[in-house]
């Protein structure tokens, strides 16, 4: 049984990520020439995006891990947020980068930067792969986007349907069961 059976149309395949990625590491090490930011992966489906992108920064740059519970099995949002697990280490007068796979209400993103800045970073920036901004709920900055995307359910690439499909290496869209 192949995973790609189930995927009815690729929305962002290898060769576009693999470009686009390279350009957004460029461009942060660029921003970040000098310094040693801390990358902040959103477990876990920006765990693709973010080994991917750390590669394409020439800067000494420290990782992290935080992992937040928002959507659970479904594909609609829930709202409900909450910390499951934590950053290892203290990231006061860092430079940190939060690094996510897709920005959807916003409101995990929101939540997540609102919780670091308590913290007192040097500063805090967020590097998101993918945006749907029409389905924005709340009012958020994004300082790297890889791409902008319609309002589609998406998996692939580190993105999920009930943790499934995460390993695909590009962005794609389900097939529905009604489909042959
Ligand atoms: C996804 C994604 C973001 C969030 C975006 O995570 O990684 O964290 O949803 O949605 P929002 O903008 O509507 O808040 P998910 O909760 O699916 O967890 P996962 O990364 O473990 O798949």
């Amino acid at each position: 049984m192949s995973l790609r059976e189930d995927i009815a149309r690729v929305v962002i395949g290898e060769r576009d990520l693999g470009q686009r990625i390279r350009e957004l590491g460029q461009q942060i090490a660029a921003d970040y020439a000098g310094e040693s930011p801390v990358l902040i992966g959103v477990l876990k489906g920006a765990v693709l995006f973010l080994v991917d992108l750390m590669r394409e920064i020439d800067l000494p740059v420290e990782l992290d891990f935080i992992a937040i519970s928002s959507y659970g099995g479904a594909t609609q949002s829930s709202g409900v947020v909450r910390i499951t697990k934590d950053l290892d280490s203290s990231v006061e007068g860092r430079h940190l980068i939060v690094v996510e796979d897709i920005v959807d209400t916003g409101l995990t993103l929101r939540y997540l930067v609102e919780n670091l800045a308590s913290r007192h970073p040097a500063s805090l920036r967020v590097c998101a792969l993918l945006n749907k901004r029409k389905v924005r709920k709340a009012d958020l900055r994004l300082d790297y986007v890889g791409f902008e995307i319609p309002d589609e359910f998406v998996v692939g690439y580190g993105l999920d349907y009930a943790e499934q499909y995460r390993n695909l290496p590009f962005i794609g869209v389900l097939r529905r069961e009604t489909d042959s």
